[in-house]
């Protein structure tokens, strides 16, 4: 559905991105694993149409979306809710913007994200924790079938992040929309992912495309396998080679 061809990016003399490539395919997670300040927030920028590159070409749905924007979905590292509005009419905004919202679906997903008694709180009463579901939830109810997702759980303590993670595979599960997900752990991007690409440091380049053998539904035990760990190994490969001085 979203294929990038030899795309650059530069911000004046500073090369970011040079000649990626990748792609999704309908209803698959992949995960783009990088180190900060490698060029990542710019390359969803990129697909956002926030901005436009140097040279290459950002299709989705057979369609080039360079510097067209509104037609993914996108939740951007901080999340920006909107703190005059209540929890239910920040997380129906998405929808409005496009059309009719369906505040009942609205309802449903904070219930089903445990934050129905909060619907009508403001997003200062809430939890980092909680508004990070309330952002998610904001960019899933959208009509868009790309759902981006920058680093979404990098400022959560571990045990947080671990609940968080299973929280969304499983909201995915059922939901099935298309999403790149943005991340700096290897861990991370093994628990969630289809596929990883892992990109060089800056100017980031494409370094290795990996598949995810293991089944769906996931759960944390895979964590503690040796499969798991061999894996981890193997992409450390890639990572470290650009830890290197
Ligand atoms: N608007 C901008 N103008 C100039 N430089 C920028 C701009 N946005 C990001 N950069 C620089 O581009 C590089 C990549 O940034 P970014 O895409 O945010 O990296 P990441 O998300 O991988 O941490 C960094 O060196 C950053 O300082
Ligand atoms: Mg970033």
């Amino acid at each position: 559905m979203l294929t990038i061809n030899g795309l650059d990016k530069a911000y004046g003399d500073l090369s970011v991105l040079k000649n990626i490539n990748l792609h999704v395919r309908d209803r698959e997670f992949v995960a783009i694993l990088g180190p900060s300040g490698s060029g990542k927030s710019t390359l969803f920028q990129l697909i956002g149409g926030i901005i436009k590159p140097e040279h290459g070409t950002i299709t989705l749905n057979n369609e080039v979306i360079n510097g067209k924007k509104g037609l993914i979905s996108y939740m951007p590292q901080q999340p920006s809710l909107f703190p005059w509005r209540t929890v239910l009419e920040n997380v129906v905004l998405a929808a409005e913007l496009t059309g009719k919202p369906n505040v009942e679906e609205a309802k449903q997903w904070l219930e089903k994200v445990g934050l129905a008694e909060f619907e009508n709180s403001y997003p200062i009463d809430l939890s980092g924790g909680m508004r990070q579901r309330v952002s998610f939830i904001r960019a899933l109810l959208s009509k868009q079938s790309l759902l981006c997702l920058d680093e979404p759980f990098s400022a959560l303590d571990e045990f947080t992040r671990i609940k968080m993670q299973k929280w969304l595979l499983s909201v995915w599960e059922e939901n099935r929309k298309s999403v790149l997900f943005i991340t700096h752990s290897i861990e991370e991007a093994i628990f969630l992912a289809d596929r990883i690409y892992v990109l060089s440091k800056r100017p980031a380049t494409m370094k290795a495309e990996i598949t995810v053998p293991f089944s769906r539904p996931r759960n944390e035990s895979l964590l503690e396998t040796t499969e798991f760990f061999d894996l981890k190994q193997q992409i450390f490969q890639y990572i470290k080679e650009e830890i290197v001085e």
